[in-house]
């Protein structure tokens, strides 16, 4: 690799005593300056690392070396020195020599950053987003840019090595329903038209199976108007794949080769394949939601037989409801600081779920304390006790209500005190399919089925029977990667069987009209002979945003949006104007602004 240019003849991230004696010219920005009564030490910083200049009083250019200040881009040449023993910076890659310069040219100067580049501090992050290429220079986002390239290398290299082509689709498309809102585009040249910006590049892939293409794999960008968190942006990236003549074995096994490529080449870590599965019911169950987060324990247990003749009233009319439920989750060693005020707040949480409150055990070594204590017997309360298998030192809190209300507020709570107790470790890597998805969702605003993942995905076989007569029950052939509680991917088997996908759209109640509307070039595409196929796309940037322990998938994008959907850097979305809309056949309702 040849990295000298016009402007070095090293970088400042190489240079060791090895070659003391030569003389070297290097480029980049003053890191940090000090001037020790006369001498001036710059370290001088470019993205492969930082290297210690040294400017003595006795030279000409010690009067234009006093001039440096912060991220000036300088060019020096001077002759490289092994440091004495003493002075070997052990924290630098370049440590143990210095540059004592003889020549030196300020390429540009800089203002005074509005915050420090090399300190490790907590930066207010709209800052850093107003002023990204600056936040960007810091080491720590340099390698984070630099770890999302080795990830998207591997990638590419992995499908290409099984057989993959990487095939672009468009970013212009029709707008078709896909889960969330989509951003459109209007068009100048149809008036009143509009194209959308692809959700996902779902229709094209499975046109390309159509096409014979047999696997494809694309690192593409998707783009979804939905309400924004930590782990999602307006435009983000996906890892999508999908092949033909398969089934879900064929789709997870190639994955789970990735991930194990993944973790091999860029965390030496060895997974352990195959992964662990877990049905959806399953991790409902247990963990309250569709992403269990396996880095800890605290499982939901059920405790409904053990109070079912209790006398409390609570209890007593949960348990009278066709889908009522009472269950707990043991924090474990922590009776002690659990005070009246941590368990108002914990009331107040799972309030916040729809649950009524919380009631707790306390497993003390000389007995149970208990806030329901006084409605049920010392024998029901031991029989919890022993069915949470909990040990003295040990809380149980209990939560009853219907079972949604109650596996929602028992797993947030369960996510929420991890967090607190310093149990989600981002150095530990959980694994694991989420498997055996409903086909369908109940919508009671609408009163009828929707698609769970979307109207294309194939029911498994078992249940086909069941679609007419009662759709609740049938499973689809999906699949979800889940990676420390973390959604990374989703995918499934599509249907491609003509009688198949009219019993789907059957039960999602949609007219002939509008299956058409909506799916007609697919459907017709569909007629001239399908191979059966599936695939998955992953989330490119929440795989590296947790490989790297990132919190927030910002710090491994480039250049990303706020919570609010804004580019804080470019300000956009921002007005055009007046004849850039008239060209587009727009106008502003300006009683809406
Ligand atoms: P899905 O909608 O599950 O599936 O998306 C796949 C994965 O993309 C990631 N993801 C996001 N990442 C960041 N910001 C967002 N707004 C965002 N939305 C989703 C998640 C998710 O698991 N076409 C189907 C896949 C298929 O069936 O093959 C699809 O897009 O990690």
């Amino acid at each position: 690799m040849k990295l000298s240019t016009a402007n070095r003849t090293h970088t400042c991230g190489e240079l060791n005593p090895a070659i003391a004696g030569q003389t070297v010219t290097l480029a980049g920005w003053v890191h940090r300056r000090r001037d020790l009564g006369g001498i001036i030490f710059i370290d001088l910083r470019d993205r492969y690392g930082i290297t210690q200049i040294v400017f003595n009083p006795d030279q000409k250019i010690h009067e234009t070396a006093k001039e440096l200040r912060s991220e000036f881009v300088i060019r020096v040449t001077g002759k490289v020195v092994a440091r004495d023993e003493n002075n070997v910076n052990k924290n630098l890659s370049t440590g143990a020599i210095e540059i004592v310069s003889e020549k030196l040219d300020i390429l540009t100067r800089a203002k005074t950053p509005p915050f420090a580049l090399n300190e490790e501090l907590k930066l207010d992050e709209d800052l850093r987003l107003q002023y990204r290429y600056l936040d960007l220079r810091r080491p720590a986002m340099q390698q984070a840019l630099l770890f999302r390239h080795a990830l998207a290398q591997t990638v590419r290299n992995f499908f290409s090595g099984e057989g993959f082509a990487e095939v672009e689709t468009p970013v212009l498309m029709k707008s078709t329903p896909e889960g969330a809102r989509d951003y459109l585009v209007p068009s100048r040249v149809h008036p009143g038209k509009f194209y959308a910006l692809p959700q996902s590049p779902q229709i094209y892939k499975q046109l390309l199976m159509v096409a014979g293409m047999d696997r494809y794999f694309q690192i593409v960008k998707c783009f979804r108007d939905e309400d924004l968190r930590a782990d999602r942006q307006p435009e983000f990236t996906q890892i999508d794949v999908e092949m033909a003549f398969v089934d879900r074995e064929d789709v997870m096994t190639t994955v789970e080769s990735l991930m194990d490529k993944i973790f091999t080449e860029l965390k030496n870590i060895k997974i352990s394949l195959p992964l662990k599965r877990m049905s959806y019911s399953d991790a409902l169950r247990f963990y309250g939601n569709d992403k269990p987060d396996l880095r800890f324990d605290m499982k939901i247990f059920y405790i409904h037989e053990l109070v079912a003749h209790s006398e409390f009233k609570v209890f007593q009319e949960v348990l009278a409801q066709k889908d009522g439920a009472v269950a707990g989750i043991k924090v474990i060693g922590e009776a002690g600081n659990f005070s009246r005020k941590k368990i108002d707040d914990i009331t107040e949480f799972v309030k916040s779920y729809g649950a009524k409150g919380v009631a707790t055990i306390k497993v003390e070594s000389n007995g149970l304390t208990s806030s329901i204590a006084k409605f049920l017997t010392t024998d029901q309360l031991n029989a919890i006790v022993k069915a949470a298998d909990a040990q003295p030192g040990d809380i149980l809190l209990i939560v009853a209500d219907s079972q949604k209300v109650v596996q929602s507020a028992l797993g947030n709570l369960r996510l929420k005190l991890a967090e607190e107790l310093g149990l989600m470790d981002d150095s530990k890597f959980e694994l694991l399919w989420v498997v055996d998805f409903p086909l369908y969702e109940f919508d009671e605003e609408e009163k009828r089925f929707m698609a769970m993942h979307h109207p294309f995905t194939a029911p498994m076989d078992a249940d086909l029977e069941y679609m007419d007569s009662d759709p609740g029950r049938v499973r689809a052939k999906a699949y979800d990667l889940v990676l420390n509680g973390t959604e990374v991917g989703g995918g499934s088997i599509r249907i491609f069987q003509k009688d198949v996908q009219n019993k789907m759209f059957d039960a999602l109640k949609l007219t002939q009209e509008e299956r058409e509307l909506k799916f007609g070039f697919l459907l017709q595409a569909f007629e001239y002979g399908v191979p059966p196929h599936g695939g998955i796309a992953l989330g490119f940037d929440r795989l590296a945003a947790l490989l790297i322990g990132k919190k927030s998938i910002r710090d491994v994008i480039a250049f990303p949006k706020t919570n609010s959907a804004v580019s804080l850097m470019d300000n956009a979305p921002s007005v055009v104007d007046e004849r850039q809309l008239r060209e587009l056949h727009i106008r502003i309702d300006d009683k809406k602004n």
